[in-house]
């Protein structure tokens, strides 16, 4: 995949052969071009990334696309959810193409912002956002709108993912304003999903699911109980 820019429009996705361009009022156009083609156009600068929106000074991309800022991220991170560096960055490391995916949101060449995008192994194409966080004195600015749909664009897009859940305590009103409805609890732990003898195949013993895999272990417990109630499961189908 390539990203490039042709006069005020920046190009922020490039699948299947399509270009999507937006300008700077979020007009958005899709071109149908092979690659080449459009490497071959005057004024067309190319990076070799798959993903990256840019709007004035801002810009959103995968952290493993850019390492030079894992560091920054991680203490971005840390300053809300306390945790140890080695362990941060180890997670952050993990970011990838596929999933997970750490997205970071730079605004003048300074990270203010992240989310990370996770697999959820029971929900094939969903994925579960955690660790939306944006800089403290930036907050209630837009910018953390921006990181979410900027996300769902990536998602259906790269990902071919139709449907975002995460789990908030304290931000459903954030998430509720950006399309995000209240939903059951899901795991985020466990393996593939379990699939249904049909009827012919049932023996007198096995009027039951068989699973792929060995079945997961246990999730692991909740600290305490008010954790696990105060927790609310949200969803959007994109
Ligand atoms: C939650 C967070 C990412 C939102 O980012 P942000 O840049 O401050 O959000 P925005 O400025 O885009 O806010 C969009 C709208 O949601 C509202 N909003 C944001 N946070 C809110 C909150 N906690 N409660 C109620 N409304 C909130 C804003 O007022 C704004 O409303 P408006 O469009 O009517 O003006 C950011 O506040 C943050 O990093 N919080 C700490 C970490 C955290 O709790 N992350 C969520 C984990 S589930």
């Amino acid at each position: 995949m390539f990203l490039g820019r042709i006069q005020n429009y920046t190009c922020i996705i490039y699948k299947n052969n399509i270009f999507t361009f937006q300008n700077t009022e979020n007009t958005e156009k899709s071109v149908p071009l092979p690659g080449s083609e459009v490497r071959a156009r005057q004024g067309f600068q190319l990076h070799n990334c798959c993903f990256r929106f840019q709007m004035n000074n801002l810009s959103i991309v995968p952290l493993h696309n850019y390492p030079n800022y894992l560091m920054d991220c991680c203490h971005l991170i840390n300053d809300e959810w306390k945790r140890s560096d080695t362990a941060r960055l180890h997670s952050l490391q993990n970011s990838c193409d596929t999933l997970p995916t750490s997205l970071i949101l730079i605004k003048d060449k300074k990270l203010i912002g992240h989310l990370k995008l996770s697999v959820i192994p029971s929900i094939k194409e969903a994925c579960f956002v955690e660790s939306v966080v944006i800089e403290k004195s930036l907050r209630g600015k837009g910018y953390g709108t921006i990181l979410m749909r900027k996300a769902e664009d990536y998602c259906k897009s790269c990902l071919n993912i139709d449907t975002i859940y995460l789990s908030t305590k304290g931000q459903e009103q954030f998430y509720s304003k950006i399309g995000y409805t209240e939903c059951p609890p899901i795991s985020i732990y466990g393996s593939l999903a379990t699939k249904t003898v049909s009827p012919q195949c049932k023996t007198e013993n096995t009027n039951k699911t068989v699973m792929d895999f060995p079945p997961p272990p246990p999730p692991p417990l909740p600290i305490n109980k008010d954790s696990a109630i105060k927790k609310t499961f949200m969803k959007k189908k994109l």
